[in-house]
């Protein structure tokens, strides 16, 4: 996987390159990662990037031109106006290939530049929300060029011609992309075969889609029936020691009896899910 982050802070990303999976996953060439300072592609002599908001307002706006030419420069081509069309999902465009024209405009189509195996992504907090099955998308591509924004707003025509995707990572607003961007950076890498050694790993955890559990509202007494798939949180987990400060580990954990086990495990992910996040049982995912 080849990642391309576009920002005005190329040093913030010292850090989170260097650790755990995401560094490994370099060193094993299972992801590159290269950072690009947006204002190497600007040409006045201040290098500026941003600019006033057209009908006022506060705050700056980053400019188009440095966007576009550093996206180009990544691809190696122009980006063409003229070849966009209105639709409300831009989910799986980077799947579609390049400079494929139907009379019905596919979600691809929403972006001229989209291409083949590749993501542009815009990080803003208008974005659609970054989740666990965006990452999964994501990590089928093979390359993904992460845009960071900044919080006053990034040019509306970047939005519609040249970003794949506009993704935001939460209900918040932060001073940029950049976290944004090392967070889909870590969620995606380590999605990617090989990168945790374990490929089991991202089976069971928070988020991975239960097929075979109960959406009752009381789950306290439910010896789960079969449904259609829900995503859970993870369930609890424990090391040694057995007993810590008076208190102990669960004791069917202790047992040794694999299928108590695994229904315990279920039980209290179900729980801890109802507590947590209702909104994923109750079908009110935000998408
Ligand atoms: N930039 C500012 N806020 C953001 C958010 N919530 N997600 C992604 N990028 C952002």
């Amino acid at each position: 996987m080849q990642f391309e982050i576009v920002t005005i802070f190329p040093d913030f990303f010292a850090g989170p390159l260097d650790y755990g999976i995401v560094r490994r996953a370099r060193e094993a060439r299972i992801a590159d990662v290269r950072v690009h300072d947006l204002r190497a592609f600007a040409h006045d002599r201040h290098r500026t990037v941003d600019d006033r908001p057209f009908g006022g307002g506060e705050g700056m706006v980053l400019k188009p031109e440095p966007l576009f030419e550093a996206v180009e420069s990544l691809l190696g081509r122009e980006v063409l106006f003229g070849a966009h069309m209105d639709g409300d999902s831009n989910d799986d465009a980077s799947l579609h290939p390049a400079g494929t024209r139907h009379a019905v405009p596919l979600p691809s189509e929403e972006t001229p530049i989209a291409q083949a195996g590749t993501a542009i992504v815009l990080l803003s907090a208008s974005g659609k929300l970054f989740r666990q099955e965006t990452a999964r998308r994501l990590a089928q591509l093979d390359r993904i060029i992460l845009l960071c924004g900044r919080y006053e707003g990034v040019d509306e025509r970047v939005t519609e011609h040249l970003a794949t995707d506009e993704l935001s990572i939460g209900d918040y607003v932060l001073s940029g992309g950049e976290l944004g961007a090392a967070l889909i950076l870590d969620a995606v890498t380590r999605l990617l075969p090989g990168a945790l050694g374990n490929e089991d790993s991202t089976i069971n955890e928070s988020f991975s889609a239960v097929d075979d559990v109960s959406n009752k509202a009381d789950f306290s007494t439910s010896h789960q029936s079969p449904v259609a798939s829900h995503l859970l949180l993870d369930y609890p987990h424990y090391t040694r020691p057995a007993e810590f400060r008076g208190c102990t580990v669960p004791e069917v954990l202790l047992g040794g009896n694999h299928e108590e086990i695994r229904k315990w495990r279920q039980k209290k992910a179900l729980e801890k899910t109802k507590r947590n996040r209702p909104d994923l049982l109750s079908g009110n995912i935000p998408t």
